[in-house]
């Protein structure tokens, strides 16, 4: 047959809390060729646990990986090309595996999970003016973050325990796992990382967006929401709760660059949680219909606390929250006041980016799954009072992720290119509502999650 002649591809794996995917891209065009996605169990063993499998994850990356080579090879593209694949994937996410038998020894622990909520709060008390935001990492103190979870995992399991000590425990997140299995594993799989977690998925996204100047952002909605933005090559420290974390750096001879990061723990969650807690609706596109059927939550205000709140709180013990019912509310004003949520939560962390900073964001660059809900974006466009502007790739994840595997190998990559920006195509949110309307709704959303800090007394 007549295989197609593209030039060099290159490929990632994006390794999410709620799915895996596999996509190829054309290094020159950046042209997304094929992929496939395939959605990842969550486990709650108790209230506030969230675990996956760790095989399970593996066995997904390779069930994408082949199907998108079943389907590159339909289209008579010849895999071969493909000349670097990037890891990107969920952070924070813990795991610890037994290097002599390549067996996991627990579950992920999650980031989204809270069982150190003691240990957090033990070493809250234990710093200076009980102080929560680090200054040394750039972190607060949280449940959120890998060592804490490494720490439970040393203390509660003893298989952990007893790996520890005779030295055959491996500890990673998901991107060293995986790395580990792929070249190997049990017999020499490397074990690695890069210094934001592989690129990690945010930062991978930030470079996907082509974000690369100082005081460039993105937004990525996934199962959580993350808003990144470009600080250039020296740390910045926020005074309104957000994180100083690694951007990406591109290369062993290129500066480290850095970005203020505010992280919300529940955006596509709040979906998958109607869907599969409370069965409004059967698939995750049908939230977008229910809610425009009403096009209002009819003053109802649902604060997804579900894993305490993350930025600019940084709350573990604040829990979810619906206020504002009547008779009259539906599962349509439950489905918009949902949409509504992810907004204000954003709007929140801009707010806190835009104070940390005397330049303000002019308008905002989102991608992401949630990014093809066009309720939610004119939402978030009227919520923020500025223009959302949404790239028609929305895989920007993996894109920034490729990107910097073929950068790696030596491929000449599309979007690593400046004179090339010009090609990215875009679709543009204005926003449609008044700014007092908008101010009116965030003040009650704001006394909504005060109600979800203070829910016990
Ligand atoms: O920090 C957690 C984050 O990386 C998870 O991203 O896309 O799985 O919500 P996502």
């Amino acid at each position: 047959s007549n295989r197609i002649t593209l030039g060099p591809l290159v490929a990632a794996i994006d390794q999410g809390t709620s799915s895996t995917r596999f996509l190829v891209f054309n290094a020159k065009t950046a042209e997304l060729l094929s992929h496939h996605q395939v959605e990842i169990k969550q486990s709650f063993p108790k209230e506030g646990w969230v675990e996956e499998d760790p095989k399970e994850i593996l066995q997904s990356v390779y069930e994408c990986m082949d199907r998108t080579c079943e389907k590159l090879t339909q289209l008579n593209i010849d895999i071969s090309n493909i000349k670097a694949i990037g890891v990107t994937n969920q952070r924070e996410t813990t795991l610890v595996w037994d290097k002599e038998t390549g067996e996991p020894l627990y579950n992920a622990i999650v980031w989204l999970d809270l069982r150190t909520q003691s240990t957090v709060e033990r070493l809250i008390n234990k710093t200076p003016g009980k102080n929560k935001n680090h200054l040394k990492t750039g972190l607060p103190i949280s449940t959120y973050f890998s060592a804490v979870k490494l720490r439970w995992l040393m203390d509660n399991v003893e298989k952990v325990h007893e790996a520890v000590l005779s030295h055959r425990a491996m500890f990673g997140t998901v991107d060293s796992w995986l790395i580990w299995c792929l070249t190997g594993g049990k017999k020499g799989g490397v074990h690695c990382t890069d210094v934001t977690n592989c690129l990690g998925d945010q930062s991978a996204a930030l470079v996907g967006q082509m974000c690369f100047k100082d005081g460039q952002a993105k937004n990525t909605y996934g199962t959580g929401c993350f808003l990144l933005k470009n600080v250039g090559t020296k740390p910045v420290m926020s005074d309104h709760g957000l994180l100083t974390t690694v951007a990406y750096k591109l290369g062993r001879d290129k500066p480290a660059c850095y970005a203020l990061e505010g992280s919300v723990a529940i955006a596509g969650a709040v979906v998958r949680w109607l869907k599969d807690n409370l069965g409004i609706i059967q698939t995750s596109t049908e939230l977008e219909k229910l809610a425009a059927d009403v096009g209002t939550s009819y003053g109802c205000y649902f604060v997804p606390a579900f894993s305490g709140l993350y930025a600019p709180y940084w709350e573990p013990s604040a829990r979810g929250i619906i206020c504002g019912l009547t008779q009259f509310t539906n599962r349509s004003h439950l489905a918009f006041a949902a949409l509504e949520a992810v907004c204000f939560q954003t709007r929140e962390i801009l707010d806190a980016m835009n104070q940390d900073s005397c330049i303000h964001l002019s308008q905002l660059q989102v991608d992401g799954g949630m990014t093809s809900n066009r309720l939610l974006m004119q939402l978030q466009a009227d919520i923020l009072c500025i223009p959302v502007v949404k790239p028609s790739m929305p895989e920007t994840t993996a894109l920034g992720a490729a990107m910097a595997a073929g950068a790696a190998e030596g491929v000449s990559v599309w979007s690593l290119n400046p004179e090339d920006l010009t090609e990215v195509t875009s679709e543009k949110f204005e926003p449609q509502i008044n700014p007092e309307e908008s101010e009116l709704r965030y003040a009650r959303w704001k006394k909504a999650v005060q109600r979800a800090m203070n829910w016990e007394t």
